[in-house]
């Protein structure tokens, strides 16, 4: 009997089974069997009474054979469950019933009154709203009680630090037919007295409102009249809500807009679906973090993560919003209306949350790139990563032991399939008691982990933020003392329900807490752990199995007696930077930290990856990874992939293949699976499987310059590596409901295969120019759909003609020890015969790129000559970065016939000869086209200035 193996049936056994029988009773036989074991945890029984291992076994077979449809969605709330959102989602427009007065500019803000009340009369309390504008087409507009009887929660980290120096200042308002009109650069903000609106506009055409639909309410926060009950129950939960009820909503209306996105993190399209109109019954998009069991591919679900803020796109112009809010929210988007004025369409949508503060940012484009380089410019860009990390993770729950942790590495070895980084899952504990070692398992944890770093490997073991109430565990102890854990209603510590059974919950928002967090990742403090160790941050939503809706109540109160109400969708954002800063600490900030999560919030692409949580091995989940993906992107947050393979069940070895080929594309790649699982490292399904299995893992490698160098821009501008076709392409109307392809960087165009045993895929080629196959070298002119063959070996992926891509072609067993091959440059020429590329370089692991050392190089090819340039900036930094690294090969696409007569090609820059041949192949991935030709061994330095004519 596997399934008790270890006598651990009441520990991780009974904890999952339990964990699957609360989250897991809808429709089915096992989930009636589980709701008696559901309330027996549901009143904490469970710590005394765990349930045998036959139960666990009878209700998990039960399930397995009706083939449960697993996400239980009555463990989570319907909006009409909750009365802030019930009430307003009922609210009609036109009912909002508020004035701006008393408008005057103070400090460089527009500061005014906002005055709830009919025609002269003043039937509610007042509000204070601030407006500013920054550099770049940024408003910000906050707005506050005017006396507050408890102050609103702002989510504190969130807004990068330097914001205010790039505020514009205000110097007056223009009052005009009842508005008052701040005039900036390009745009104007209008303020409309009676009733209260806000328009964004340039020239004639109005960008973006708020409340021009009437549903701003905004409910101050009272004394509890008489016999008031506040109370609100779910299931067997009460939320004492001693606040009252404190909830805003409003309406934000985006002009001109053929579809809006954002929003994270559901599993559905990317071009939100509308959720409300006539004829359309759904609820509203959900953020509200929570560890959903067995989502579904297609939901207006909330999951793991969140990010209050969406874009609209249309061929004149992007648009976008953001609310710096972390208390549940909820987003109705209505179907798309044609205003009155203009062909031009627009998209209403309602913003509803349940507590927190009205603090949001208007953003105007004019295109995507410039939208999220004002997105950026106020939560910040993406962290640079190692190059270890941008390389391919392997992960299970669990690598048992020593013994197959070295047999994993080995196999790896053996089959020729490079990988970077070996992951330990919550199995290799004491316990779940997080930094410790099962010592019977891992009796050898730095050994271990010094084999694997010996080949320049990594490894990462599991930290999760439910800390167990073990008196004899030195991080419950110190965190108990210090008073470090989120308290219940009463002031006790939170006892709450997770992998280790009863554990409590660090209060992350505390920067105390944080720091000294931090410092368990010292060597000194976590034992057994050296510096090719990382970090995995999971379960940190919070999910505590025996809370309402999987996560802690509501009202347990943070640091400053802050309502866990307030902070929810923050917390897991807080966790993840502070274990990111202990990674930093530990190294005396001269090693880049690497912390994936599985929770994330509006900034966290500061401090690290995310993955996109259990998703499910099935060609649906393969499907819907890559809007999953786009949409984090497009919401800042860019070092991001999910489960290669798919967490739950056991994909056959086609989905599996399938799925590591477009996994070779995501920013994050990691193959991770379910406990339950059947093993599928790479090498398990023979052949042809192996070997297509490494050739999806050797694209990658090939392409790790070309991904640092993404990275690199993620880092500089915020840019997404996978981008939305219309990113690149926004006037392709055609892209922008597009979500089955997409871009890598701006040159590379990918598309999955999501069916067993397709034999065609439709790529739609954006622009006017050329793609050349990656893989064939056969060429597609842009601005067309064309059924492409699929063939085993890869999916469709294409070149853009006009760009150089750098690689590096040898395949060795880890990143590490490609770090001084020589790259291949992979020239696709346009109709000019023309192309451009760039290669950002580095230590790929320190901070010194910060302080100047580092290399970036422009290719440009023009006139029949291939030219590198310096495109760092000139003035020396206190550090530099140097490289022997070489050009071994040179590939030219898309060549007249004519110029496949060139055999010696001239090194202008040292007036040597080299061999070109037509059309050879190439190492493993290549182009056999007769339109190629291939530069060989040029042997310029990658770091030089050169030139070499070829044509
Ligand atoms: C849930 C995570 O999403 C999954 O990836 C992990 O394997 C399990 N927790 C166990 O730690």
């Amino acid at each position: 009997m596997r399934i008790c193996d270890r006598s651990k049936c009441s520990g991780r056994r009974s904890q999952e089974k339990g964990r699957r029988e609360i989250l897991d009773s809808r429709h089915s036989v096992a989930g009636r069997a589980g709701v008696s074991i559901c309330r027996m945890m549901e009143t904490r029984e469970m710590d005394r009474r765990k349930p045998n291992c036959l139960v666990a076994l009878i209700v998990l077979l039960a399930a397995a054979v009706i083939g449960a449809d697993a996400w239980k969605k009555d463990e989570f709330k319907r909006c009409d469950q909750t009365i802030f959102c019930k009430d307003a989602r009922n609210r009609v427009d036109g009912s909002s019933n508020w004035f701006v007065s008393e408008v005057n500019v103070t400090n460089g803000k527009v500061r005014a009154r906002l005055i709830e009340g009919g025609e002269g009369e003043h039937v509610g309390g007042s509000l204070i709203l601030h407006l500013s504008a920054y550099e770049e087409g940024i408003i910000r507009l906050k707005v506050k009680e005017a006396e507050a009887k408890r102050k609103r929660f702002e989510v504190p980290e969130v807004v990068v630090k330097g914001l205010e120096d790039r505020r514009l200042w205000i110097q007056r308002v223009i009052e005009k037919d009842g508005a008052s009109m701040v005039v900036l650069a390009g745009y104007e903000v209008v303020l409309l007295h009676r009733p209260f609106q806000l328009y964004v506009r340039s020239g004639k055409e109005t960008l973006i409102s708020l409340n021009a639909k009437g549903l701003f309410h905004f409910e101050q926060q009272r004394e509890k009249k008489e016999g008031e009950d506040w109370d609100e129950s779910f299931r067997s939960h009460t939320d004492s809500r001693p606040h009252g009820p404190q909830s805003i909503g409003f309406d934000v209306s985006f002009y001109g807009a053929e579809y809006v996105y954002g929003i994270p993190e559901r599993a559905t399209s990317l071009a939100l679906k509308p959720t409300k109109g006539a004829d359309i019954v759904s609820e509203p998009y959900r953020l509200f973090n929570s560890d959903i069991f067995e989502y579904l591919h297609d939901s207006v679900f909330g999951l793991y993560g969140a990010v209050p803020f969406m874009l609209s796109h249309s061929e004149k112009r992007t648009t976008g919003f953001f609310w710096l809010n972390a208390a549940e929210m909820l987003v109705d988007v209505m179907p798309k209306e044609k205003t009155e004025t203009a062909e031009a369409s627009r998209i209403d949508t309602h913003w509803i949350t349940e507590s927190g503060s009205f603090d949001v940012f208007f953003f105007i484009g004019p295109g995507p790139k410039d939208l999220i380089r004002q997105y950026t410019t106020v939560t910040g860009t993406s962290t640079m990563p190692q190059l270890f990390a941008t390389a391919y993770h392997q992960c299970r729950w669990n690598y048992k032991d020593e013994a197959d942790v070295a047999q994993v590495d080995a196999g790896f070895d053996e089959h020729d399939i490079p990988y970077d980084v070996l992951w330990l899952d919550i199995e290799h504990t004491d316990g779940k008691k997080y930094f410790t070692w099962d010592s019977v398992l891992f009796p050898n944890p730095k050994d271990m982990q010094d084999k694997i770093a010996a080949k320049g490997r990594k490894m990462v073991t599991i930290v999760d933020p439910h800390i167990k109430r073990d008196s004899n565990y030195y991080i419950h102890k110190e965190a108990q003392s210090k008073g470090f854990y989120i308290k219940d209603k009463h002031g006790r510590d939170y006892d709450g329900w997770c992998w280790p059974g009863s554990s409590s919950y660090l209060d992350m928002l505390d920067p105390e807490v944080r720091s000294w967090w931090a410092d368990k990742f010292a060597y000194s403090s976590y034992q057994g752990s050296t510096p090719s160790l990382y970090i995995w941050n999971d379960m940190n939503e919070p999910s505590v199995f025996n809370g309402p809706e999987a996560t802690m109540p509501r009202d347990n109160i943070h640091v400053g007696e802050v309502e866990h109400r307030d902070v929810h969708n923050a917390y897991g954002y807080y966790f993840h930077m502070a274990s990111s800063e202990g990674l930093r600490k530990r190294a005396d900030d001269n090693d880049r930290p690497f912390v994936l999560s599985r929770s994330f919030f509006a900034g966290t692409q500061r401090v690290g990856a995310i993955w996109t949580g259990d998703n499910t091995a099935d060609w649906d989940h393969l499907k819907v990874s890559v809007p999953m993906l786009l949409t984090l992107g497009l919401t800042g947050i860019t070092f991001t992939g999910a489960d290669v393979g798919g967490f739950f069940g056991n994909p056959d070895p086609e989905l599996l293949t399938r799925w590591y080929q477009l996994g070779a594309y995501y920013p994050f790649y990691r193959g991770h699976a379910h406990l339950d699982t059947k093993r599928r490292e790479p090498w398990l399904f023979g052949e042809p499987y192996t070997s297509l299995i490494r050739e999806a893992i050797h694209t990658r490698y090939a392409l790790l310059p070309y991904f640092y160098t993404l990275f690199r821009e993620a880092n500089l501008n915020g840019l997404p590596l996978m981008r939305p076709i219309w990113m690149e392409y926004p006037k392709e109307i055609e892209t922008y409901a597009m979500d089955d392809q997409f871009l890598l960087g701006s040159d590379l165009l990918v598309h999955g295969v999501y069916s067993e045993r397709a034999t065609s895929e439709d790529v739609y080629f954006p622009g006017s120019q050329m793609w050349f196959d990656v893989r064939s070298g056969a060429s597609y002119s842009g601005g067309h759909t064309v059924k492409v063959p699929v063939i085993p070996e890869s999916i469709p992926a294409y070149q853009r003609a006009g760009s150089i891509i750098p690689r590096k072609d040898r395949f060795r067993r880890s990143s590490f020890q490609m770090e001084n091959d020589p790259y291949t440059l992979v020239v696709a020429l346009n109709s000019s015969y023309e192309a451009q590329g760039e290669l950002y370089l580095d230590d790929g692991k320190s901070y010194d790129f910060e302080k100047g050392a580092f290399i970036h190089r422009l290719f440009t090819f023009s006139k029949g000559r291939l030219t590198s340039v310096n495109l760092a900036p000139t003035e020396k930094g206190t550090k530099q970065f140097k490289t022997p690294c070489l050009v071994e090969r040179i590939i030219l696409l898309g060549l007249r016939p004519k110029d496949l007569s060139a055999h010696r090609v001239l090194i202008e820059s040292s007036g040597a000869q080299v061999p070109a041949e037509v059309g050879a192949p190439l190492l493993r991935i290549g182009y056999h086209q007769a339109n190629s030709l291939v530069v060989r061994m040029p042997n310029v330095r990658i770091s030089d200035d050169w030139s070499i004519k070829v044509l």
